[in-house]
């Protein structure tokens, strides 16, 4: 059997956070760090440190997909490893590859299993002496993170193993339940868990000119959270940011006529049928919602709003004289036939515009689209909002209590994610709110323009959770 005749950590050269989860010997280690902070390279050097120690001894390797996390990101990162420890040590450590079941075996004996948590049955059926999960908290709505890490934790059990152990490196983002868990054991002293934080500027070889340009696409709560690695309260409103105070102004049409026109436009049935009026200053890009497009049952004389009357009513809207027709507009394309109408009648009235629609999972997550609006109305740099909303808009939550659909100022206030029993916020929003409508019209015209670069001073940065099941699908 080979034994490893080398210092290890000469070799791998952690810096001082990854350090400290190396030499862990707890349980249960949660690496908590801001982007690009090194959590991969560190779980990969842990993972090899496990398996390289402790002969005949099979590990867990878990990313989010198979192919693009647990093959494309973390196998290779623990390949890398491995040639440079055969560089400088002669030996090829790697007995074998075996890409039917996705599984290393190394020389002594030992083998690393490289699966996707999106697809947890495929964790069942074997016993692993330690497991390493990377970005646990990417784990998207229909993955239960909490879930999963118990669902490891029982693979765990039963078989030899030393020092049994886990490992998860993440960035917390939100509402993070593994955290909280971590939080929760911290407060009890359980001796068992152990955290290492690492904000962004921790990690030596990331360059600073990076992490500058991140900060300055990124709202204060989110540089606080991903960069500073900062666990933050959960908050029960979706923008605890917004203040009509701050983000209302007073413009007019005369001076917003020329600017840039973008439609954000949400398809309801009989109710939650938006389309909201965006317009962009050429020069300073700042965003302002002027006018929104909300029909009320009461506006009807048998008091039925229908697709086909929201229809007419973004015809006439758009003909008035003053408004005219978009640049762009933007809608949910869960509905065909009304998509296939609206390019219709742009092609007639305004050959120009450009109707687009959410199509990849990762433009139509709210997770995603909640956090570019935040970008927006609390940039961490610099000391305007590049979102803004007309002080003439309503902010009086009409229609709300019956059911009915408020506008988008009082719906930025209100919107709120679902709570648990104990009234702790979980991550999404119920289906019934009321105030879901505007604010999605809002975050169709903020994704689907998220590319336009005459729209933006600063390009939004698209937030990392990537294809959401994009293989388990
Ligand atoms: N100990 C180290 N020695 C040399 N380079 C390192 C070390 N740790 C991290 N790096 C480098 O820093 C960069 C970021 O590391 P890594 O990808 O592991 O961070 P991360 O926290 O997983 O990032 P992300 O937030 O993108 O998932 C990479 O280029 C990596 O090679
Ligand atoms: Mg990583």
């Amino acid at each position: 059997m080979a034994e490893l005749a080398v210092d290890l950590m000469e070799v791998f050269a952690p810096y001082e956070a990854q350090a400290r989860v190396l030499a862990a010997r707890q349980r249960y280690l949660l690496f908590l760090g801001g982007i690009a902070a090194g959590k991969t390279s560190c779980g990969a050097m842990w993972a090899l440190a496990k398996a390289l120690g402790e002969a005949e001894t099979d590990g867990l390797v878990v990313g989010r997909t198979e192919r693009n996390d647990a093959i494309g990101l973390l196998w290779a990162r623990i390949r890398a490893l491995l040639t440079k420890l055969s560089d400088q040590t002669g030996v090829n450590w790697i007995r074998k590859w075996d890409a039917q079941n996705n599984r290393l075996t190394l020389l002594n004996g030992s083998t690393i299993s490289f699966r996707a948590y999106s697809q947890p049955d495929k964790l069942l059926g074997h016993e692993y002496a330690w497991a390493w999960i990377d970005e646990l908290s990417a784990a998207g709505e229909s993955v239960d993170p909490l879930y999963v890490l118990d669902l490891i934790d029982g693979r765990l059990r039963g078989v030899a193993g030393k020092n049994k152990q886990i490992l998860i490196s993440m960035t917390a983002r939100g509402l993070d339940p593994v955290a909280a868990r971590f939080q929760d054991a911290q407060r009890r002293q359980d001796p068992r868990h152990f955290v290492v934080k690492a904000t962004s500027y921790s990690n030596p070889y990331t360059p600073r000119e990076d992490l500058e340009a991140w900060v300055a696409s990124m709202s204060a709560r989110r540089v606080k959270q991903e960069i500073y690695c900062v666990l933050l309260r959960p908050q029960t409103a979706v923008w605890p940011e917004f203040d009509p105070r701050v983000h209302c102004i007073d413009v007019k049409r005369a001076e917003f006529k020329t600017w840039h026109h973008v439609c954000g436009l949400d398809w309801g049935a009989t109710r939650g049928s938006v389309a909201l009026e965006v317009r962009v200053h050429p020069q300073t890009r700042q965003w302002v919602v002027v006018d929104e497009l909300i029909p009320r049952p009461e506006d009807y004389k048998d008091g039925v709003v229908n697709r086909q009357r929201f229809r007419d009513a973004l015809k006439a809207w758009w003909s008035e004289k003053n408004r005219g027709y978009p640049e762009i507009i933007v809608s949910d394309r869960a509905i065909v036939s009304e998509n296939m109408w609206l390019r219709n009648l742009a092609a007639k009235h305004s050959p120009s515009t450009s109707v687009r629609t959410l199509v990849t999972r990762e433009e139509q997550a709210r997770f995603n689209g909640t956090e570019a609006i935040r970008d927006l109305l609390d940039p961490a740099v610099g000391d305007r909002p590049r979102l803004l909303f007309s002080s003439s808009l309503d902010r009086n939550a009409v229609g709300a209590s019956d059911g009915g659909t408020p506008g988008v100022v009082s719906s930025m206030t209100n919107l709120s994610w679902a709570t648990d029993k104990l009234g702790r916020p979980m991550n999404y929003v119920p289906d019934m709110q009321v105030w879901r409508d505007s604010t999605d019209a809002l975050r169709y015209a903020v994704v689907g323009c998220r590319n336009v670069r005459h729209l933006w001073s600063v390009l939004p940065r698209w937030v990392g959770v990537g294809e959401l099941e994009s293989e388990a699908a």
